[in-house]
C-alpha cells in the first residue's frame, strides 16, 4: 500500500487513488451506478431529468444568437443516460436543430463506464486507440449520427462554442481537508493507525501555506475542504465559454461555503466509513459552489446555487409529468 511506502497521504492524494487509480480505483473497472450498485443519480432514475436538460441546452442555444456549431460536453457521464435523453430531445427539436453543426465529446477516466457509454449512444462497442497524436482515446457516431469522442480530460476536449454538462461529476474530485488550529490551517493526512494493522485514521499534518492562500481571510468556519482540482476545471470552463460562447450547467450535492465535513462514502447505497476497506465504497463530497464562483471571479456571469426542484420546475416538469400520465 502506498501509505507503507512513502508515508502519510493527503486526503486529495487518498481520493485519487482509491477512485482513479489505473489498476484497482473504484471507478475503473466495473459498474457502481443503479439499484444492485452502490448509488443511483437522477439520470438512472428518470428519463425526465435528461430530457429536461436537453431543453435547457437548446433554449440556451437560441437565446445565445443559435451559434453555427456547438460542442456538447459532459463530464463524467456514468452510464450515459443523461446524454441519451438529451440527444433525444435534440432528435426531436431537429427542424430547428438542422443549421447547426453538433458534436458530443464525453470525458470520462474509467474505461469500464466508457465502454457502457459507447454501447448506450452509438449501439457499437468502440476500442479504445492507444496511440499518442489524438486526444481523444474513442470515436464514433451517435445513434442520431453525430460525431462523439472520448477523453481522459476536459483540457483535451477540442475548443468552440460549448455546452458543458456535470452531473455529479465535481463530488468525486480529491478534495483537501485543512483544519483551524492555534497554529493556524493544518492540512488532514491519512495515515495507518500505529496500534491496529491495516487500519487507516486522520491524522493532523503540518501546515500547507498554498492551500491556505485559498481560504478566505474571513473564513468562520474550522474545518474547510478544499479541491484544487475542481478549480483548475472549473476555471477551464470560465476561460472557454469566456472566449467562444457558450455555458455550463454543473448539478451536484453542494453547498454555499457553509458547510465542514462533508467526505463520506456509499457502499450498496448506504453511508460507508471512507477509511474502511478502500476501493470497495464511492468517496464524495459535497461541492462548495462558492468556492467555485470565487475560482471564476469575473470570467463569465455565474447563476445559482439553485435546488434541482426549482431547476426542474422551471424547466417545466410538472406539465411533462403529466404528459406521462395521460
Ligand atoms: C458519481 S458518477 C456520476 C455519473 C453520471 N453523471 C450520473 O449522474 O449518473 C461520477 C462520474 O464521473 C467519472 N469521473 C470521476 N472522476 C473523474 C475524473 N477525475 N475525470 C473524469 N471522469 C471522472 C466517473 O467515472 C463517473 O462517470
Amino acid at each position: 500500500m502506498k501509505i507503507k511506502a512513502t508515508g502519510p497521504l493527503t486526503v486529495a492524494e487518498y481520493m485519487k487513488e482509491v477512485l482513479t487509480n489505473p489498476i484497482k480505483g473504484y471507478y475503473m473497472h466495473h459498474d457502481m451506478l443503479g439499484e444492485h450498485g452502490d448509488f443511483i443519480t437522477s439520470p438512472e432514475i428518470s428519463q425526465v431529468f435528461g430530457e429536461l436538460i436537453g431543453v435547457w441546452c437548446i433554449s440556451e442555444w437560441m437565446s445565445g444568437g443559435k451559434s453555427k456549431s456547438l460542442k456538447l460536453v459532459e463530464l463524467g457521464p456514468g452510464k450515459g443516460s443523461l446524454m441519451d435523453d438529451i440527444l433525444r430531445v435534440f432528435s426531436q427539436f431537429q427542424h430547428l436543430l438542422n443549421s447547426c453543426d453538433i458534436s458530443v465529446h464525453l470525458v470520462e477516466v474509467s474505461p469500464k463506464l466508457s465502454e457502457i457509454q459507447a454501447t448506450k449512444l452509438t449501439g457499437s462497442i468502440i476500442e479504445t486507440k492507444y496511440d499518442d497524436d489524438s486526444s481523444a482515446y474513442k470515436n464514433g457516431v451517435t445513434k442520431c449520427g453525430l460525431p462523439i469522442s472520448w477523453y481522459h480530460d476536459v483540457q483535451d476536449v477540442p475548443e468552440g462554442y460549448t455546452f458543458f454538462i456535470a452531473h455529479e461529476f465535481f463530488d468525486a474530485l480529491p478534495i483537501h481537508k485543512l483544519q483551524k488550529t492555534s497554529d493556524g490551517w493544518r492540512e488532514m493526512l491519512i495515515d495507518i493507525d500505529p496500534e491496529i494493522p491495516h487500519k487507516l485514521r486522520f491524522v493532523l499534518g503540518s501546515s500547507n501555506s498554498i492551500l491556505a492562500t485559498l481560504i478566505q481571510a474571513d473564513e468562520q468556519r474550522d474545518h474547510v475542504e478544499l479541491s484544487p482540482n475542481a478549480a483548475v476545471i472549473i476555471q477551464k470552463l470560465a476561460s472557454q465559454i469566456n472566449t467562444f460562447g457558450g455555458a455550463a450547467l454543473i448539478a451536484d450535492y453542494g453547498h454555499s461555503g457553509d458547510k465542514t465535513d462533508t467526505f463520506r462514502g456509499f457502499r450498496a447505497h448506504r453511508l460507508h466509513n471512507v477509511l474502511v476497506d478502500p476501493g470497495t465504497a464511492d468517496l464524495t463530497a459535497d461541492v462548495d459552489f462558492s468556492f467555485l464562483k470565487s475560482m471564476i471571479g469575473n470570467t463569465v456571469a455565474s447563476l445559482g446555487p439553485i435546488t434541482q426542484q426549482d431547476f426542474l420546475k422551471n424547466m417545466g416538469i410538472d406539465l411533462r409529468m403529466k404528459v406521462f400520465l395521460i
